[in-house]
């Protein structure tokens, strides 16, 4: 193991906090991870308003301050949240408190949670939604300014912790102008001067990018807006391409995605070109699952435990989610579940496209997202022509996640792109065999079925395609049928270790790699980037 340091996590979002989706689980259960191998971890986080702290976590305000933005000052104020003492010092007893850091108070280790508020007449965190406004189903409008200031913010604040930072680990573009601001307005900063920035993509679907004129309010003249320069994307600005120009060292969340991403525009989005260039900088590292929260042994949602030597506890918790779906009571087909955001990325027009030979397929569909206002019509019209074939609940329903998970036999994951996907690693946890197209990180962890050699965890298509899909489906269904067969397919699937033990090794190690390109290379800054552009 590295020597302990001190690691900021800056994030959108971090369970069970903060949830939109697999960016909350990754940090929350990376964070505390790292704090139980003797890291000192701060994660940095919006102080929204719908923020849900654990019991027993303690939260105590700290010195606020006003910032220089745009023309005028903005002025932010935080709060220092806290597992409870006891938590860290005995482990983890889950009550949704993110995985608590046992043995880290030994280890020297702990975890705290800067929140950032903002405290200017527009409250930028103090508002129903998280990114999107739900009375209007949308971003809101001023997406970009809240989370440059939250960036910019954060930084300020810890700044006055006083801590010195060895490692600064923004995520996705709410976070990715921290690596800047570190490296010119606050470079004289005493607790910056040596930290290494790491800058992880979690989805390069949503860069960030807005006009011009955002370079105002984050402090910076139009001097530094020059063509192919880390502020200019196709004459705008780009939150992504600015954090990708300025850490030290990148990384996204699986080894496949990592080479997608470099491969041209289908997955690089415009920044294959920025993503090539850096290539050596660039890893993949695939994302672990939180396995306290996500445990079909006592998952504390679920109506009957199971694990893999004695699976039959699923049956009885199928029994509940029939009942739940108002399904009929013979257990004769196999049930679908999916729990997701309804958005394109997830493949879900291939569902639109496939609609009649699904309902062909001997199976029953539970679905739970909520998302394109397109896809949620797709199956509450389902739902309602075919209330026993399809189930369909909208909104974000947590413990019907579990129950999905828990009580499905079959789990479908057909994503058009997908950076790393946490449910096929949930649902091999879960003896859920997963049927996913191999793509990004759903290729890196799950193995397609070999009758013949009675290998593979679940069942894998290549091509975006409604026929290979259902394809996928078939063959599913066909082992299904063969109650032995399945047995082992559920227990290959169950045996696998997705645990963040893995991950967190090679996090360590990008984290000293990062250092060690720093000692080298020296700092990036404004010049360096021109002289490369
Ligand atoms: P992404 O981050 O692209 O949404 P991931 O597979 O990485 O995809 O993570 C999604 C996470 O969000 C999973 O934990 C999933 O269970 C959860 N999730 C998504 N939609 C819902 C929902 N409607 N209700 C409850 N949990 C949801
Ligand atoms: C993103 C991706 C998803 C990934 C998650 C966490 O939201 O869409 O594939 O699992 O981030 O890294």
């Amino acid at each position: 193991m590295s020597a302990a340091r001190t690691i900021v996590h800056l994030a959108s979002e971090m369970t069970p906090l903060a949830k939109v989706g697999g960016l909350g689980d990754v940090v929350g259960a990376l964070a505390p991870e790292q704090a139980r191998r003797g890291h000192d971890v701060i994660v940095a986080l919006p102080a929204y308003r719908t923020l849900a702290l654990p019991a027993g976590w303690t939260r105590v305000a700290a010195d606020g301050c006003d910032l220089a933005w745009g023309l005028g000052r903005e002025a932010a104020a935080f709060e220092i949240a806290m597992p409870p003492a006891e938590q860290v010092a005995t482990g983890p007893a889950h009550d949704g408190a993110p995985a608590a850091p046992a043995g880290a108070a030994e280890r020297g280790g702990r975890l705290r949670v800067m929140l950032v508020d903002h405290r200017g007449e527009r409250r930028f965190f103090d508002r129903p939604g998280i990114y999107d406004d739900p009375l209007r189903g949308q971003s809101y409008a001023d997406a970009a300014e809240r989370f440059l200031f939250f960036a910019r913010a954060a930084l300020e604040g810890l700044s006055k912790l006083g801590a010195r930072v060895d490692i600064l680990h923004a995520h996705d573009h709410q976070a990715a102008w921290a690596p800047c601001f570190m490296r010119t307005q606050l470079a004289e900063r005493r607790v910056f001067r040596d930290t290494a920035t790491v800058f992880t993509i979690h989805n390069l679907g949503y860069q960030g990018i807005h006009d011009p004129w955002v370079l105002g309010l984050a402090g910076f003249g139009r001097e530094v807006f020059y063509p192919a320069g880390p502020f200019e994307f196709y004459g705008r600005v780009n939150d992504m391409k600015v954090g990708l120009s300025f850490a030290d060292l990148l990384s996204t969340v699986s080894p496949r995605y990592a080479r997608e991403i470099q491969s041209g525009g289908e997955f690089g989005f415009g920044l294959e070109g920025v993503l090539q260039r850096r290539s050596a900088d660039l890893r993949g590292i695939l994302n672990g699952i939180d396995d306290v929260t996500w445990d079909p042994e006592r998952d504390r949602f679920l109506p009957e435990h199971y694990d893999r030597e004695r699976p039959e506890g699923k049956e009885r918790v199928q029994a509940v989610l029939r009942k739940e779906c108002g399904f009929p009571a013979t257990p004769d087909w196999p049930f679908i579940g999916t729990v997701s955001r309804l958005v394109d990325q997830k493949g879900f027009d291939l569902f639109e496209q496939a609609e009649a030979d699904l309902l062909r397929i001997d199976a029953r569909f539970v679905v739970l997202g909520a998302g394109q206002p397109r896809y949620q019509e797709l199956f509450t019209r389902l739902m309602i022509q075919h209330p026993h074939r399809v189930y369909y609940r909208a909104g974000f329903d947590e413990r019907f996640a579990h129950m999905i998970e828990g009580g499905c036999d079959l789990y479908l994951m057909p994503s058009r792109y997908e950076p790393c996907g946490l449910n096929q690693m949930y649902s091999l946890r879960y003896g859920t065999v997963p049927v996913v197209r191999a793509t990004g990180g759903l290729a890196d962890s799950v193995e397609d079925f070999d009758p013949e050699h009675r290998s593979g965890t679940g069942f894998t298509f290549q091509r975006y395609e409604p026929a290979e899909m259902i394809g996928a489906l078939r063959r599913a269904l066909t082992a299904w049928r063969q109650p032995p067969v399945w047995r082992e397919l559920m227990h290959r699937g169950m045996s696998r270790d997705f645990s963040w033990r893995v991950s967190a090794d090679a996090y360590d190690r990008l984290y000293d790699d990062a250092r060690a390109k720093l000692a080298r290379e020296g700092q990036m800054t404004l010049e360096s980037l021109r002289a490369q552009a």
